[in-house]
């Protein structure tokens, strides 16, 4: 499929819950950690169809704070996984000019992990395509209550004054430096959130699609885009247009 026209309304901020990896491979025969392997190939994928399509922002769901109660042998197939991947992928992330974002808690994550996220964003700081932000080790529950507490800190010693806005939240969200999400994206037939980016997606339009990660690429992200484009955004306003007039 050739990259459709897209009208000038491409979302700027594309989120993606990239699910069904587990069950691709059971489906097949094979253990769950070889649908996660063969999810790396659609993620570069959709990596380049995000390039082609003007996205400016792509921020992926890699690993949950609540994905550490699976088994301990998938927990640590994903955390050698998700720092494997950031080392063979970044140069050529890179070479797209891409810039690596890493978003998530420190808590609990491996320091090999965390070491690599740091690694490939400085790698590609200075890049100035598409921000490319990875959600590991995230949860938007915590990330609030983190907020909370934050907020609390600093007013009692005086780094924070005056009233909280939602600017405020802004700031000292994990994704400060993100814009809000424009299409919310989930693979895999599941209809939920997950606790992916709540305070960031409320004005998001979703789209669930029935394709499990491993066999999504750049069209399906695309098929995602085109439905977005002909979506009505209203943000709470309303237009009186009746029928006929
Ligand atoms: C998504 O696929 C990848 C991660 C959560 C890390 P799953 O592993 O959730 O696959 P399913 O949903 O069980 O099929
Ligand atoms: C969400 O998928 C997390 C990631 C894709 C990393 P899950 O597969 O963990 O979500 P649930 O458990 O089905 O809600
Ligand atoms: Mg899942």
């Amino acid at each position: 499929m050739k990259k459709p026209k897209f009208s000038e309304n491409v979302p700027s901020h594309v989120a993606i819950v990239m699910d069904g990896n587990g069950r691709w491979a059971n489906q097949r025969g094979l253990t769950r950690v070889e649908g996660h392997r063969a999810g790396e190939a659609a993620l570069m994928d959709v990596i380049e169809g995000a390039i082609a399509a003007g996205v400016k922002y792509l921020t992926v769901f890699a690993f949950s704070t609540e994905n550490w109660n699976r088994s301990p042998d998938e927990v640590k197939f994903l955390m050698n996984y998700n720092r494997e991947v950031l080392i063979r992928r970044r140069d050529q992330l890179n070479d797209w000019n891409v810039k690596i974002r890493w978003v998530g808690r420190r808590p609990k994550l491996w320091p090999s992990v965390i070491d690599q996220l740091i690694a490939a964003e400085k790698l590609t700081r200075k890049n100035t395509g598409l921000v490319f932000t990875m959600c590991v080790n995230y949860g938007s529950r915590t990330e609030l209550v983190d907020v909370a507490q934050q907020l609390v800190d600093d007013q009692a010693s005086g780094k924070l004054k005056g009233k909280i806005t939602e600017k405020t939240i802004q700031r000292y969200l994990l994704t400060k430096d993100l814009p809000d999400v424009d299409l919310f994206i989930r693979s895999s037939g599941e209809q939920r959130i997950s606790n992916f980016l709540l305070w960031q997606s409320a004005y998001a339009e979703f789209v669930f699609m029935d394709v499990l990660w491993p066999d999504f690429n750049r069209e399906s992200l695309w098929e995602a885009i085109s439905q977005y484009t002909k979506r009505n955004r209203r943000f709470g306003k309303a237009v009186d247009k009746p029928k006929g007039k």
